[in-house]
C-alpha cells in the first residue's frame, strides 16, 4: 500500500481521456476528438491498448509485466501480487488449438433473475469485468445486491464491497430483499489494495464493487472519483477478474459534470457495460447493455422498483403504456428491442414559443433525430413547427433509438401542434425518411401481434409491409408517407382550436385535456 517507491518505477503508459465521453487520445486536445466537448481531456493511465480487457485477459504473465511496469517491486502490491498468489491459472499461457478449448470454461452462471440474464446474454460469465452504470438513486446497489443474493443462494461465495454505505445500511437493504444467504459476504472498504487482500483470503466466486468512484488505490493520484483513481482502481479489479477467473461487477454513477469521472471513462476497459435507466420518481427501470462482449446489446431488461427491491416485469409493454383514452400528442409506438416487441407511449407538446430561438426539449430520443423529424413535418407535410417550442418524451424513462419509432414521434408532434386526437386504439410504427416516406422496419408482424395482445385495434404500418401485418385481428392501415399517416391516424382539429394556430398552440399548453373543448 504505502509504497515510498512509486517514484523510480517506469512511467506507466498514459493517455488522455475525455470526462464526457470516455474517448481516448494519445495527446491533449482542447476539444475532444471523439465527442467534441471542450476542455474535457484529462491525463490518466492508459488501458494498455484499446481492448485492454480482452488483451489483458489473454496474456497473463506478459501483460502483468507490461501493465504492471508497476508489477515489480512494492509498486503494485495489490492486484499483481494478489493475483499471482491465488490464481490457479485457467488462462491459456500458450496457444492451444481452437478445437481443444474447453467450452465449460466459458459457461455462464444464470442468476435466475430472468430480466437480468436476458441482458447479460444468458448469465454471468466467470472472469468478466462488468460495469453497471446509472443515475444516483436509480437502484444500482439494489440490483447488485439482488444479483449477489442470487449467486450466493446457489452456493457461490460473493463478496460485496460497499464503499458508499455502512455495514448496517447494507444489511438493512438486504433484509428488504429477503433472507440473506450464508455465502454473501460484506466488506466496507474503499482501498483497493485492502479489498484485494481480503479477496485473497476469502476467495470469493464473484465480487461486487459499489462503487468504483469511491475506490482508491495507492497507484493512483488524486482524490477518489478522479479519473486517475477510477481508472487505476478499475485496472486493479480487471486483474482480479481475469487473474482469478471470477466475475467482478463495478458500480458507477453517471455524473453530469466532469468533477467525478463517470462510468464512460471505463467503458473501453470492461467486458460489458450495463445501464440502469428510468425516472427516479416512477417505478419502471430498464436495464440495457451498452456493450457486451458475451452477448447482444439489443436486449432490454424491464423491472419495477418495489418495496422489496427490483421486480421483474412480466408484461413489459404494459409498463410503458399510458391510459387508453386518446389524447392529443400521445401516440403508442411499436418497437422491437432485442428479440422482443414492446409498445411504448411517446408524447409531444408543441407550444408557441416566447423565445427567438424556440426550445427543443427531448427525453428518451436522439435530439438530432427529432430535429430531422420536425424538418420533415414542416417541409413535407406542411405542419408548422419551426416557431414553436417542442417537447418530446418517452413514457417510463425509456430511451428509444429504434427508427421504427419515427412515425409515432412525428404523429405525436403533429397531433399536439394541430390539436387533433389520434385514432383510438391505434399503434404506429415505421421509419420516416427525408422525403417524408414511411420505410420498412424489422419484424413488423411481431409488433402488430403485441398490439393485438394488448387490445389495440388499429395499426399504422409502412405500406410495403402491410401484407405481413395482416391476420392478427388488428385493422392494418398501410401508409406510404408522413402526409398519409397524418390523414389516417389523426382525427379532425378539435373545436377549440379553430381560432387558428395560436389558439391551437394555447390549447396544447393547457394540457391537452377536455377542459378546452
Ligand atoms: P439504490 O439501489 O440505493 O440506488 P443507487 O445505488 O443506484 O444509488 O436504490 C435507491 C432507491 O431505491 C431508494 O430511493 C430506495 C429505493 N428502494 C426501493 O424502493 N425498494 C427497495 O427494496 C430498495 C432496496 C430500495
Ligand atoms: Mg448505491
Amino acid at each position: 500500500m504505502k509504497s515510498g517507491k512509486i517514484a523510480p518505477r517506469k512511467a506507466p503508459p498514459r493517455g488522455f481521456f475525455c470526462t464526457a465521453c470516455g474517448g481516448e487520445s494519445p495527446r491533449w486536445f482542447g476539444q475532444c476528438p471523439v465527442c467534441s466537448s471542450w476542455n474535457t481531456l484529462v491525463e490518466a493511465p492508459a488501458a494498455l491498448g484499446p481492448a485492454a480487457g480482452g488483451a489483458r485477459a489473454g496474456r497473463g504473465a506478459r501483460g502483468g509485466a507490461g501493465a504492471g511496469s508497476a508489477g515489480e517491486g512494492a509498486g503494485r502490491s495489490g492486484s499483481g501480487v494478489a493475483r499471482r498468489r491465488w490464481v490457479e491459472s485457467d488462462l491459456a499461457q500458450a496457444p492451444v488449438p481452437l478445437r481443444d478449448v474447453e467450452l465449460s470454461a466459458s459457461a455462464r452462471w444464470p442468476t435466475g433473475i430472468r430480466e437480468l440474464d436476458r441482458v447479460l446474454g444468458g448469465g454471468v460469465v466467470p472472469g468478466s469485468l462488468l460495469l453497471v452504470g446509472g443515475d444516483p438513486g436509480i437502484g444500482k446497489s439494489t440490483l447488485m445486491l439482488q444479483l449477489s443474493r442470487a449467486l450466493a443462494r446457489e452456493g457461490r461465495k460473493v463478496l460485496y464491497v460497499a464503499g458508499e454505505e455502512s455495514a448496517p445500511q447494507v444489511r438493512l437493504r438486504a433484509e428488504r430483499l429477503g433472507a440473506i444467504p450464508d455465502a454473501l459476504y460484506l466488506l466496507c472498504e474503499t482501498e483497493v489494495e485492502s479489498v484485494l487482500e481480503q479477496a485473497t483470503q476469502l476467495r470469493p466466486d464473484a465480487v461486487v464493487v459499489d462503487s468504483i468512484q469511491t475506490a482508491m488505490t495507492a497507484e493512483g493520484t488524486g482524490a477518489p472519483g478522479s479519473i486517475t483513481q477510477v481508472r487505476e482502481s478499475a485496472l486493479a479489479y480487471l486483474d482480479l477478474a481475469k487473474g482469478a477467473g471470477i466475475p467482478v461487477f463495478l458500480v458507477g454513477h453517471v455524473t453530469k459534470d466532469g468533477a467525478v469521472a463517470g462510468p464512460r471513462v471505463l467503458e473501453h476497459m470492461v467486458d460489458a457495460v450495463l445501464y440502469l435507466e428510468g425516472e427516479r420518481y416512477h417505478d419502471v427501470r430498464v436495464l440495457r447493455a451498452a456493450k457486451n462482449r458475451f452477448g447482444s446489446t439489443d436486449e432490454l431488461g424491464v423491472f419495477a422498483m418495489a418495496e422489496d427491491g427490483l421486480r421483474e416485469v412480466d408484461d413489459a409493454s404494459r409498463a410503458f403504456l399510458g391510459e387508453s383514452v386518446p389524447r392529443p400528442g400521445a401516440i403508442t409506438v411499436g418497437v422491437v428491442e432485442g428479440a422482443r416487441p414492446l409498445l411504448v407511449e411517446v408524447q409531444a407538446l408543441v407550444t408557441s414559443s416566447s423565445f427567438a430561438q424556440p426550445q427543443r426539449v427531448t427525453n428518451g430520443f436522439d435530439s438530432k433525430r427529432i430535429a430531422l423529424l420536425l424538418a420533415v413535418l414542416e417541409k413535407r407535410v406542411g405542419v408548422r413547427v419551426s416557431h414553436g417550442d417542442v417537447f418530446t418524451n418517452v413514457a417510463g424513462g425509456l430511451t428509444l433509438d429504434e427508427p421504427g419509432a419515427d412515425l409515432g414521434v412525428l404523429l405525436a408532434v403533429a397531433s399536439s401542434r394541430e390539436d387533433r386526437l389520434p385514432t383510438p386504439g391505434m399503434i404506429a410504427f415505421g421509419e420516416v425518411g427525408l422525403a417524408g416516406e414511411v420505410r420498412r422496419v424489422r419484424q413488423p408482424a411481431s409488433r402488430v401481434r403485441e398490439a393485438a395482445r394488448l387490445g389495440f385495434t388499429v395499426a399504422l404500418v409502412p405500406q410495403a409491409q402491410a401484407a405481413e401485418c395482416e391476420g392478427f385481428g388488428v385493422t392494418v392501415i398501410p401508409v406510404a408517407d408522413a402526409r398519409a399517416a397524418l390523414a389516417a391516424g389523426l382525427g379532425p382539429r378539435r373545436v377549440a382550436a379553430r381560432g387558428g394556430a395560436a389558439v391551437g398552440a394555447e390549447g396544447a399548453t393547457e394540457g391537452p385535456g377536455e377542459d378546452d373543448a
